[in-house]
């Protein structure tokens, strides 16, 4: 079916873009009508719902999207955490458009190109001391099994080949593979494939308490005991069967959930003296979104192994890479030149257009500042975001960097319905948030001006106001 050609018959969402608006996208296709939405199976996504009543985005420039029917509506999201430097960057379609003429593949297995050198180095330079050693993925998830299995293997080639258990954390979100989602803790995500998760596996607890620390400014100064449980799960399960624990130091899709003051800073402590591997999941946190490269930065605890992906090329390709203390790399540099050290590796990892897509992006974070701009702008951010404190139904108010969250009380028998609702009414009223159970969560991209902190603030409170 050609989707150029507009469908006759009665369908409300048809209209057709100008296509020679300069700022459209090169190719745009009429929003499909009712029937021709249900080959595409939305990944975590109410599908019926959706497709009943799509929400459709057609272009993108800066701050904003403009959906199929010419709305214009502030990204309150970065997309989905990722767009850093904000939509339509030229120099990144550039770069990539760049690279797919020169070329548009080279394998990463046994050979080698430039780009994916450079790549490598310039991250290295914004890296937390000491992770000078980067592997690339296609995704967080991806990043995720990838620092699990080398944690694994890491111990083996030290002869401590038992340590295979992975310490997670309650409302934990670490992508979708079966090793992300074993060390997860996001019920729905697991409950389907509970029989299928990893066998060796343990959580810490959460470290939200609405009783302790609502409508905490920054980080919660209560709680930091909450990382002695590792000591109660190392004492489980013995240190020397552990390889590793893996948290976000902000977790984003369970509903921005903070690490409380001095808690990390205690992981790291108990994780050096049992000679456990900390990884970091900083898929969300990565590439400014608190106002340092990383958040192993901005709260001084630097791990073992870090996950990204999201920010690496502001979404413009999908990328992961995970990077690694020197110690770990070189723990598997042994044995004959000739042998291949890790048995692991994508099709994709270090893909040219990837790499042109993450060398733009940062040369933008870099030229721009935008790797500290959240930290300039979080005060004013937490102003702001605070302000819709009394809202009905707001239990708690939740910031870091420019990281936003607004808890609601869930409506009786229906866990987040309420959220929905408000999630519905910004984007009708031109705002795009994020909605996870009866969690607002926003994250905007970095490039975000005070007018528009307010413009999104003043929507959602409005949306808060007017959803019963
Ligand atoms: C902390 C964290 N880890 C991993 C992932 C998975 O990333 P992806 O969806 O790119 O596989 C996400 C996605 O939101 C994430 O927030």
């Amino acid at each position: 079916m050609n989707l150029f050609i507009i469908p006759s018959g009665p369908s409300p969402k048809i209209t057709s873009p100008d296509p020679k608006d300069p700022r459209m996208n090169a190719r745009i296709t009429p929003a499909p009508a009712q029937g021709e939405l249900d080959a595409f199976w939305m990944p975590f996504t109410a599908n019926r719902q959706f497709k009943g009543n799509p929400r459709l985005l057609a272009r993108a420039e800066g701050m904003h999207y403009w959906t199929d029917d010419g709305r214009q509506v502030i990204d309150a999201v970065a997309g989905l955490w990722c767009v850093n430097a904000g939509h339509g960057r030229r120099e990144i379609t550039e770069a990539v458009a760049q690279q797919l003429g020169t070329m548009e593949y080279a394998p990463a297995f046994q050979m080698g190109h430039p780009i994916a050198f450079e790549l490598a180095n310039r991250l290295v330079g914004i890296a937390p001391p000491g992770m000078d050693r980067v592997f690339f993925t296609n995704s967080g998830s991806e990043s995720v099994d990838t620092a699990l299995k080398i944690a694994i293997a890491y111990h083996r080639a030290r002869g401590q080949g038992q340590r295979t258990r992975l310490i997670g954390r309650e409302r934990g979100y670490h992508g979708v593979g079966f090793g992300g989602m074993s060390v997860g803790g996001m019920v729905n995500n697991r409950k389907l494939f509970s029989g299928a998760l990893l066998p060796s596996v343990d959580h810490l607890p959460h470290t939200l308490d609405l009783g302790h620390n609502a409508f905490s400014r920054g980080l919660p100064h209560w709680g930091m005991h909450l990382a002695n449980e590792l000591e109660r799960l190392v004492a489980l399960h013995d240190a020397s069967n552990i390889a590793a624990v893996i948290v976000e130091p902000i977790a984003g899709s369970a509903g921005v959930l903070l690490p409380p003051v001095g808690y990390l800073k205690r992981l790291r402590e108990i994780c050096d003296k049992h000679d456990i591997l900390l990884i970091f999941d900083e898929v969300i946190t990565g590439f400014g979104r608190i106002g340092k490269p990383f958040a192993a930065q901005a709260f001084e605890v630097t791990p073992d192994l870090m996950t990204t992906a999201k920010g690496l090329t502001n979404g413009a390709i999908p990328m992961g890479a995970v990077f690694s203390q020197r110690k770990i790399y070189d723990a598997f540099m042994q044995g004959p030149e000739s042998a291949i050290e890790l048995f692991h590796g994508y099709t994709y990892s270090a893909h040219p257009a990837a790499c042109a897509a993450a060398l733009a992006t940062l040369g933008i974070y870099q030229r721009e500042q935008l790797l500290t701009r959240a930290a300039a702008l979080s005060s004013e951010w937490q102003e702001a975001v605070h302000s819709m404190r009394g809202a009905p139904h707001v239990i708690d108010i939740r910031n870091y960097g420019l990281i936003g969250a607004v808890e609601l009380e869930p409506r009786a028998g229906k866990p987040g319905a309420r959220a929905f609702d408000v999630f519905l009414k910004c984007f009708e009223r031109g705002v795009m948030v994020r909605v996870t159970g009866d969690t607002i969560a926003l994250s905007p991209p970095l490039i975000i001006e005070s007018a528009q902190i307010a413009q999104i603030v003043e929507t959602l409170a409005g949306a808060i106001r007017d959803t019963a």
